[in-house]
């Protein structure tokens, strides 16, 4: 089964991106975690990132059309976009959200998820875990 692992904006930049809350891994290591830990699982994962909104509203149209499952991190875009939110609710195909933080803990703004209600199910909290408990979670789906 292919899978899409998508992430939001500035997640390009983790190893460098307050190490403290996002941990060292940087993004090509993240990359490589998600495609081993798929192929250990027999999924054929393809990880992206995008710091833009529209081209994230693509991939999701992609994967709905395709009926991908998808694993999506969207970062910012999690606490305000119902455009990212209207996107992930097209689809039929199991989709996980994940954070490496858990945002239930951190400042108020990001108790707010717009797309939790239209998400299978969500991983948070967990650093780079959180992106292998959700490609389990879709092997066992
Ligand atoms: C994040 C949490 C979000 O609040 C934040 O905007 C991110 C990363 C996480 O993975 O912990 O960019 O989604």
């Amino acid at each position: 089964t292919r899978v899409l692992v998508l992430n939001g904006p500035n997640l390009s930049r983790l190893g460098t991106r307050e190490p403290d809350v996002y941990g060292a891994t940087t993004y090509d290591e993240l990359v490589g975690i998600c495609t081993a830990e798929g192929a250990a699982l027999g999924l054929e994962v393809e990880v992206r990132q995008t710091d833009d909104e529209a081209e994230l509203v693509h991939w999701l149209h992609e994967a709905a059309d395709t009926s991908t499952p998808v694993v999506l991190n969207p970062a910012a875009f999690t606490h305000y976009s119902y455009a990212v939110r209207d996107a992930i609710a097209l689809r039929t195909a199991p989709l996980v959200e994940v954070h490496l933080s858990n945002p239930a803990a951190r400042e108020e703004f990001r108790h707010t998820s717009v797309v939790a209600a239209v998400a299978t199910g969500t991983i948070a909290g967990f650093g780079v875990d959180s992106y292998r408990l959700a490609l389990r979670a879709l092997a066992a789906s």
